[in-house]
């Protein structure tokens, strides 16, 4: 008897350490969010599925941006290596490379439901 509740209680226990392990892999997903926000995107941009909405009226929302464009692309984009409609980016990205990488599959993450 004793032999089951310890087992029920290892069992418990090692749900609770792949929880934990899991809300930490999605924590470190939220580096993109940090990334926009200190390189200051969303002075002209709102991302308003993750409640971020610029004082800029005509703000572009880039809550569905990652449906529109793939990572490749936004890499360039946001570093003014590439075009939309023949039209650069209003700025060039000044992070470095792990900064791109992140703040880029945050944004490409962003999709319609
Ligand atoms: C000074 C204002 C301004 C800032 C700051 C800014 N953007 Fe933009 N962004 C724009 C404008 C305006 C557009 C629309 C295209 C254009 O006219 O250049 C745009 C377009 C975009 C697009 C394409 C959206 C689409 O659907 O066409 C992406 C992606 C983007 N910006 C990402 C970023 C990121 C990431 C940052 C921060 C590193 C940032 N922007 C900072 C003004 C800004």
């Amino acid at each position: 008897m004793k032999n089951i509740f310890v087992f029920i209680l290892f069992v418990f226990l090692i749900v609770a350490l792949f929880g934990f392990a899991y809300s930490f892999a999605q924590e470190k997903g939220t580096d993109g969010k940090k990334i926009f926000e200190a390189q200051k995107c969303n002075m002209c941009h709102s991302v308003s599925v993750v409640g971020i909405t610029s004082k800029k009226k005509d703000a572009i929302d880039l809550s569905t941006v990652g449906s529109t464009y793939k990572a490749d692309f936004l890499t360039k984009y946001i570093k003014k290596d590439a075009k939309i409609k023949d039209a650069a980016h209003k700025i060039a990205f000044k992070g470095n490379d792990d900064e791109t990488a992140s703040l880029v599959k945050w944004l490409a993450s962003l999709k319609k439901k």
